[in-house]
């Protein structure tokens, strides 16, 4: 059945599947790729359109898959399909260029982190709409972190207590992210990184086990294990 969007709910999702996937291996688009006989994004939407909050939702799609992205997703919820750019960043920026004005908080989220859960979304939306300019979900860092040279002499251990990994949605008040990306010079920094150079603080929600980031083949694999879990 296809989701029916909040029309007075404030926040608008953007959802870059732009990427080739090439740590996946051979198979096209990461997106695309199908995980218990459905794409990445079509399990993407479905939790993002299952939050209450969200008004919007824009995908950024592979330029040669526009027209089959709209297809796929037309089934599970409403959603404005722009294309991507060559770094994810750019893909970002496209879809945040469609969103109207008036809705004041925007979430980037990962395609690949298909199976974060609705209830993180809008602990994400929450804390922005409660007054910070930026929130993002993280976890604890499990394993011990070394600092190491070039040719891999450890120099030290990091002190574990004070990192944090970092998923997405990461949300923001629609105008910090709107400056942020206006003022971007570096493709390799984060969505929070660019508001964090400009000076913004970065707030920190939990985040989830469900949200990790289907990257390599093993991850396909636990993603599946996830998918059965109670959920
Ligand atoms: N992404 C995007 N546009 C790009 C690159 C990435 O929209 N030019 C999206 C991906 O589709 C993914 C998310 O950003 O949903 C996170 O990127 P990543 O996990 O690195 O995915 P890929 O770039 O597809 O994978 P890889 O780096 O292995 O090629
Ligand atoms: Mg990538």
């Amino acid at each position: 059945m296809t989701a029916k969007l909040n029309a007075r709910g404030d926040v608008a999702v953007l959802v870059p599947a732009a990427g080739a996937g090439l740590r996946l291996g051979p198979g096209g688009p990461k997106a695309l790729r199908l995980l218990a006989g459905e794409p990445l994004l079509v399990h993407a939407v479905r939790r993002v359109a299952a939050s209450p909050s969200v008004r919007l939702i824009v995908v950024a799609a592979p330029t040669a898959e526009i027209e089959a992205v709209r297809a796929l997703l037309a089934p599970v919820a409403p959603v404005t399909v722009v294309a991507g750019g060559a770094e994810r960043q750019e893909s970002v920026s496209r879809a945040l260029a469609v969103v109207p004005p008036e809705v004041g908080i925007v979430l980037v989220h990962d395609a690949a982190r298909a199976l974060t859960p609705p209830a993180v979304i809008e602990s994400v939306a929450a804390a922005v709409r409660a007054g910070h300019p930026a929130v993002i979900p993280v976890l604890p860092v499990v394993d011990t972190i070394k600092e190491v040279t070039p040719d891999e002499t450890v120099l030290g251990t990091v002190d574990r207590s004070v990192l944090r990994s970092v998923q997405t949605p990461q949300g923001f008040r629609h105008s910090v992210l709107a400056e942020a990306h206006a003022a971007a010079a570096d493709p390799l920094t984060d969505d929070a990184g660019l508001v964090e150079k400009a000076g913004l603080p970065v707030t920190c929600v939990p985040g989830s086990d469900l949200s990790m980031k289907i990257t390599r083949p093993l991850d396909l694999i636990l993603a599946e294990a996830l998918l059965h879990l109670p959920q």
